[in-house]
């Protein structure tokens, strides 16, 4: 096992900032990446921060957490969390865990969002506190 937590960002999170920001707040993407690289480098973890609009390229990069030997994961699938069961396969095929992470809370939202496929495979799961919500789920992929 390497020292890599693979960080993959699902549809819509690369408009962060400037997307309903009473919601998801005024943070970009780039702003949460940076935040987390500095943590990790304290951590001692490696960070593989990506972004996709695409339901498949979020499949083959869980796949490739599998075979790059990754530490885990920290997965915000973004609407894809509530639809897709072709990610909830995903990450039962592969031994990587994965932290489900929500800068909202999707449970106090649309009844849309209260089922989450990832959640019913993923490890564990970080929601509600805005950015903050990917550092306390980086913390916890170092103590896995
Ligand atoms: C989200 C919550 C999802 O319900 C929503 O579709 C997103 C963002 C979040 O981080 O709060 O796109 O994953």
């Amino acid at each position: 096992m390497t020292n890599t937590v693979f960080v993959l960002n699902g549809p819509n999170l690369n408009l962060l900032g400037t997307r309903e920001p009473e919601i998801y707040g005024s943070d970009t993407l780039a702003d949460i990446e940076a935040a987390l690289r500095g943590q990790a480098e304290q951590l001692g973890l490696a960070i593989e921060f990506r972004q996709t609009n695409h339901e498949g390229e979020l499949i083959d990069w869980l796949h490739e957490t599998q075979r790059e030997g990754a530490k885990a994961v920290l997965l915000n699938a973004a609407a894809y969390t509530h639809t897709s069961i072709a990610l909830l396969d995903a990450i039962k095929a592969i031994d990587v865990p994965v932290i489900e992470v929500h800068l909202s809370d999707p449970t106090k939202r649309e009844a849309f969002r209260h089922t989450s496929y990832v959640g019913m495979a993923a490890v564990d799961c970080v929601q509600g506190l805005g950015p903050h919500s990917y550092s306390v789920a980086l913390e916890k992929a170092a103590a896995l």
